[in-house]
């Protein structure tokens, strides 16, 4: 049974031509109470969604339609183990990376926690020892400098987490991250570096990815060239990965591997190994709370009502706007600058898992999943592309993020940036009308034929919706559970869509034709493909040699 045969989705279509058509100055108006009854807090984080398209009974049809879908039952399943991920026949337990409950999180009918616990061990000593000096470079200096190779999930959620926590590194530590295979990353940071005060974190889940394993091997190269001994590779070159195998291949010693499993998904692996970057800019104290902070938006979803809970009330305005009106992106706008990475990060989480357009059972779903995401720090966005988000023909929903407390309360900026935290959601509300442009526009003295010409391009239509998300200040504990926040969200809608966010086929044609294609450009093979592509080949070949 498709998701549009239940009577709960009809409902909400029937809702989409009504209710999701009043404007949001309509409904704030006749609601003095809508901010109190559309917003919601837990785990540091506080969230308006007044701002949104719902009214009451868009809510209750929502979470009419979340009953329908059994949200409740997939989310227990998800916790309890089970192979969500159907197509490749994986469990999905990042939750329990993040939790230290024994006893509780079970793969296959074992409990996953020493495992876990014995790798966060192993993580710790390791950053201690870099920290304390115990551990040095081959020729006695410091490990102070962190290259972290690796893409996507590998690579994405570390940067963003350091960027985010940049207030807590820890003095004197510099940490890099090369993931393009175009050289240029690489050779820019190895430009930056001194070969005997840096570590190499190799980090791939499947220790065969070729940008990963390209890059890690110019650097290992890069080392070996710096006149470095073929021994001092185990000091200065770890991995972070699932293959043993593959890691023992590329030279690194098993001793120097810090593993994880794989039913912790690439996008959601900044909690395993992976976050080792992390924890040696910012210390393991820090690393923890990051990790306690999403352990505490977890028991919110695992435990708190559908109507509080916030990743699921965030899912079900998420699948409202997508689904039932039509828009089609999400832009993420953090008016925080530690936060700059944020929507890069959230766009594999959000599109690598929700790019999906068959159903679990692998029909074609007749229904918008997954919106286009993206985004920039506020306010450097509001002089890019908010134009077309205030006025441009498609609405698209925002989310706005701050925190009250500035980690650098210089002068007022904190002020400036707050108040266009809090202006920006209020104009694409409320718009202006043509009778406020006019208004506004015979004070100036101008003939009204020029006002009734200019009074179609200044008016702002409104009724675009946003959601606000307010912290106290960004420390490792909230942002911990705002990513949490963004990663259940991003499964509940999964679950509402009938689709499986925990595969990505997608990315898998284009890696198979560049290998194929690889040959050809090195003149190794003959070159067959559409004539497209093949004059494309020809084209660089020509140049390259010329
Ligand atoms: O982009 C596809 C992908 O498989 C992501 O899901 C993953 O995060 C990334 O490649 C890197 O994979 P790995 O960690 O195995 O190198």
């Amino acid at each position: 049974m498709s998701r549009t045969d239940l009577s709960e989705w009809q409902a909400l279509e029937a809702l989409a031509a009504t209710d999701g058509a009043r404007h949001l100055r309509d409904l704030f108006a006749e609601d003095e109470g809508r901010f109190e009854r559309f917003s919601a807090e837990a785990a540091g984080l506080f969230v308006d969604y007044s701002k949104t398209r719902i009214t009451s009974d868009v809510l209750d049809g929502l979470l009419d339609l979340a009953r329908a879908t059994r949200l409740e039952d997939r989310r227990t399943d998800m916790f309890r183990g089970e192979k969500i991920n159907a197509t490749e026949g994986r469990a999905v337990l990042h939750v329990a990376l993040r939790d230290t409950a024994k006893g509780k999180y079970f793969v296959d009918g074992a409990d996953v926690m020493d495992d876990i616990q014995s790798v966060l061990s192993q993580m710790e000593a390791y950053c201690d020892s870099v920290h304390s000096g115990a551990r040095m470079g081959h020729t006695g200096k410091p490990l102070d400098t962190v290259v972290n190779i690796g893409i996507g999930g590998s690579d994405l959620g570390p940067v963003m987490v350091t960027e985010a926590l940049k207030p807590y590194a820890l003095e004197g530590r510099a940490t890099h991250f090369v993931s393009n295979v175009d050289g240029t990353h690489l050779a820019e940071v190895l430009k930056r570096i001194d070969p005997e005060r840096t570590l190499f974190v190799i980090a791939s889940k499947t220790f065969t990815t070729q940008e990963t394993m390209t890059n890690a091997a110019s650097a290992r190269e890069w080392f070996l060239a710096s006149g470095a001994p073929e021994s001092a590779v185990a000091d200065h070159f770890i991995a972070l990965s699932t293959n043993e195998a593959a890691v023992t291949e590329f030279g690194i010693n098993a001793e120097n591997m810090f593993p994880f499993w794989e039913w912790v998904g690439g996008r959601y692996s900044l909690w395993s190994a992976i976050g080792l970057p992390i924890a040696l800019s910012v210390g393991w104290k820090n690393y923890r709370a990051l990790l306690d902070g999403a352990a505490a938006m977890d028991r919110h979803f695992e435990t708190a009502p559908m109507k509080e809970n916030l990743p699921v009330l965030l899912a079900l305005i998420g699948v409202w706007h997508r689904s039932f009106l039509g828009m089609q992106a999400n832009a993420v706008l953090p008016y925080d600058q530690y936060l700059h990475r944020l929507p890069a990060y959230l766009q594999q989480a959000d599109m690598e898992s929700n790019g999906k357009s068959v159903t679990m059972a692998g029909a074609h779903v007749t229904y918008g999943t997954g919106p286009v995401l993206f985004g920039e720090a506020g306010t450097n966005g509001q002089h890019a592309f908010y134009q077309l988000i205030h006025q441009g023909t498609d609405i698209i929903p925002c989310d706005f993020i701050a925190a009250a407390e500035s980690h650098n309360p210089l002068g007022d900026h904190h002020e400036k940036l707050l108040a266009n935290f809090l202006a920006q959601p209020e104009a694409l509300a409320m718009g202006k009308t043509p009778d406020e442009v006019r208004e506004d526009l015979k004070g100036s003295g101008m003939a009204d034929a020029e006002i009734e010409a200019l009074v179609p391009h200044k008016v702002f239509t409104g009724n675009r919706p946003t959601v606000s998300i307010l912290m106290e200040r960004l420390e490792p504990r909230t942002l911990g559970s705002l990513i949490a926040l963004y990663e259940h969200r991003i499964f509940c809608q999964s679950v509402i869509w009938d689709i499986n966010a925990f595969d990505q086929w997608g990315v898998e044609l284009g890696k198979v034709l560049a290998k194929a294609i690889l040959p050809e450009l090195k003149g190794w093979a003959d070159v067959k493909h559409d004539s497209s592509t093949s004059g494309l080949i020809a084209r660089i070949n020509r140049l390259r040699r010329s």
